[in-house]
């Protein structure tokens, strides 16, 4: 076992921001953190990072405990926080050496590493350039870098692709599942549920400082197995329709979402007629039926829409 999250609460002043979260992780997973803005992930990875004290429960890393001043622990864990943290004015490679020298390692050892480091994040030919010329893409990457440079054992990933380009996205996730081959063990943050379904080996989905789900995708999915799904996007959705809607005998659940209701049926009934009737004052635009997916899961489980979340 990595990592033992148990039972932990944290307050700030009334906000509940850990409310008996648990979560363990074990070497050589990928293991994947699902949650709506403000469910508590970053509180959760700061609190396994020793960065905020915890009111309550036990955390353990490397089968020691958290306690905050653990040298051992911060020296075998990279940290890629959800802001990009570099220096502007300084060059890639010199944000990396500055990086490594936190974690006590010395000239020899960064040289060393350097080389190792550049090849994984992709940008050996840009790191004698300052910082400020990079694109985000690359600021992500270099960021990243850093967080690799001592060689950590557990890699802590907040959101590492938020607002970049599809190539340095596509680049960091290959990073992330070689790391994870080589034998460094992963937990990943993300809003994009289809990178986590694309890299994760375990996902917890978590709502209100709680982890309210946990489990490989396919576990994930049959937690809410026979359930179908009827989409119907409409001109103007509204909150009284979504609650003719549930009103149906055999509706199990509908969200209203960028004037998309989705509409959650147990297995297989064809209630298509009825969903349609009650919408028949409505200006329809496209109606879809299908099977479950993670995000499917994640919407049943929290009756919140990740993406949407996201750019507002
Ligand atoms: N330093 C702080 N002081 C007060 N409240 C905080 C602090 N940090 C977090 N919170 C609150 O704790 C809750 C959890 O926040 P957290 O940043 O952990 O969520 P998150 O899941 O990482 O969200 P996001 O997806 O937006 O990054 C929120 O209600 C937030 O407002
Ligand atoms: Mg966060």
């Amino acid at each position: 076992m990595v990592l033992s999250v148990q039972e932990v609460i944290k307050r700030f002043h009334t906000t509940l921001a850990l409310d008996c979260c648990n979560l363990s992780v074990q070497k050589g997973e990928i293991v994947g953190l699902l949650g709506p803005n403000g469910a508590g992930k970053t509180t959760c990875l700061r609190a396994i990072m020793g960065l905020l004290p915890i009111d309550d429960g036990l955390i353990t890393v490397f089968g020691q405990k958290q306690d905050g001043k653990n040298k051992e622990i911060r020296r075998n864990i990279g940290y890629v926080t959800q802001e990009i943290t570099l220096y502007e004015d300084m060059s890639g490679r010199d944000n990396l050496a500055f990086f490594a020298s936190l974690y006590g390692m010395d000239r020899t050892q960064i040289a060393k590493r350097m080389g190792d480091v550049a090849e994984i994040i992709g940008l050996q030919a840009k790191l004698g350039q300052k910082v400020k010329h990079y694109s985000g893409g690359m600021k992500r990457r270099l960021n990243i870098g850093c967080s690799l440079m001592h060689n950590p054992q557990l890699l802590i990933l907040d959101e590492p692709t938020v607002g970049i380009d599809p190539q340095s996205r596509t680049f960091i996730l290959q990073a992330v599942k070689h790391l994870a081959e080589e034998g460094t063990t992963i937990i990943y943050t993300s809003h994009y549920i289809e990178e986590v379904e694309a890299i994760a080996t375990r996902t917890y989905i978590m709502d209100n400082g709680h982890m309210i789900a946990e489990g490989t995708l396919a576990e994930l999915i049959a937690r809410i197995q026979g359930d179908h799904f009827i989409e119907v996007e409409v001109r103007l959705g509204s909150e009284e329709k979504r609650k003719q809607l549930l009103a149906l005998e055999e509706v199990k659940e509908v969200v209203l979402s960028a004037n998309r209701y989705r509409i959650v049926v147990p297995g297989g009934i064809p209630i298509l007629d009825k969903v349609l009737l009650t919408l028949s004052d409505q200006s329809l635009v496209s109606i879809n039926t299908k099977q479950p997916n993670l995000e499917d899961v994640f919407l049943t489980l929290t009756g919140k829409q990740l993406r949407d979340e996201v750019q507002l």
